[in-house]
């Protein structure tokens, strides 16, 4: 048998190339070797993404300007290459100058991918009339969470728009509402960190989640889920996502309980923890987007009416939005080719550190 050495451009193996066709019978396989020169000079890892950075409330208030991205009303690359990385280094981002209106709103979340219609319907504008049995659709205060637990795979992107809030003020002039964010990898790396059996036990032992407030709607995902998920590719153990909302969990298994129940209250700990929390208040005019499966999301309880609008988006079409608006189209079709482990900049930059 000969060695051959095929080298195959991208384009070409995206453009017909008969894998199990002309070969077959001819060619040791072991000998078979595939390379690309764009894939092989390593440059696609480079300056793609920056560093995944863990942010308690302190880092996240000094990184509030930093946040900000403006808002291009011409839907150029800039806006979505700015927003997108700051999504991958800290979870979420604020797009300002936003016009305060659902059909803008709605334009501009497009943008990060299709959006998701689910039980809520595609992009929603609301009031807290309780048109929806689920206490967003009220007006008092929301424990951390991530949102769609109950879903096979929860939704990639959340994002707000307060479009508007009125209502009696406080002595202090204030309306309430203000907004809470968690890095939930952060909480994890502190449970990692300061509690380990609290941390296996949260990553291993799979619980039901489930929505069944609205009448006629009983969504369930296909598997129990652990709060703590990793991926399990055999890339390696890299922390994928976190899944935590109390009001949507189901029965935790008998045998598992009291350990459970003890992690669970450490967990909960860590997320009340002021010094983990960053809050701010939402405005008109500005769009918060947020990584639904690294940030955990609640809010205070508010005074009179707020409408907000705002979208899901799938984790797999953000993530399409993210490496094209960050790629020339040769480089995102070398990597999406070969998503190697040392080439999968996203999934390396989420590990624990285990030392
Ligand atoms: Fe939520």
């Amino acid at each position: 048998m000969c060695e051959i050495r095929v080298e195959l451009t991208v384009p070409a193996l995206l453009c017909g190339f008969d894998a199990f066709f002309s070969c077959v019978g001819q060619i040791d396989a072991k000998n078979l070797e595939v390379t690309s020169s764009q894939y092989a000079d390593g440059a696609l890892a480079v300056n793609l993404w920056d560093t995944v950075e863990l942010w308690n409330h302190e880092q996240a208030a000094g990184y509030r300007k930093k946040q900000e991205v403006p808002y291009d009303p011409s839907s150029s690359n800039d806006c979505l290459r700015e927003a997108t990385a700051r999504l991958n280094r800290y979870g979420y981002c604020f797009i300002t100058g936003v016009p305060a209106a659902p059909e803008p709103t709605e334009a501009l979340l497009e943008q990060f991918g299709p959006i998701r219609n689910t039980h809520y319907g595609g992009f929603y504008d609301f009031t807290p009339d309780l048109a929806k049995a689920d206490t967003a659709y009220t007006n008092i205060a929301l424990p951390l969470h991530t949102d769609t637990t109950y879903f096979t795979e929860p939704a990639g992107l959340q994002s707000f728009h307060m479009l508007s809030h009125e209502g009696p003020r406080d002595a202090d002039g204030d309306l309430g509402g203000s907004s809470i964010l968690v890095d939930g990898f952060a909480a994890a790396s502190k449970l990692y960190h300061e509690h380990r059996e609290a941390f296996d036990c949260l990553s291993k032992v799979p619980i039901p989640w489930h929505a069944s407030g609205n009448q006629g709607v009983t969504i369930t995902p296909a598997m129990r889920a652990p709060v703590i998920e990793f991926l399990q590719s055999g890339y390696g153990d890299d922390l994928l996502r976190i899944r935590w909302n109390n009001d949507d969990r189901g029965v935790v298994p008998m045998e598992k309980s009291d350990e459970w129940y003890a992690a669970a209250r450490i967990w909960d700990s860590i997320l009340k923890d002021k010094k983990m929390q960053y809050h701010f208040q939402l405005e008109p005019g500005t769009v918060l987007i947020f990584d639904n499966w690294r940030v955990l999301h609640g809010r205070t309880a508010f005074q009179g009416v707020r409408r907000m609008s705002g979208a899901y988006i799938n984790r797999d079409d953000y993530f399409s939005t993210k490496i094209n608006s960050q790629l020339t189209r040769d480089e995102v079709q070398s990597w999406s080719l070969f998503q190697d482990r040392n080439n999968l900049v996203e999934s390396s930059k989420r590990i624990i550190s285990r030392t």
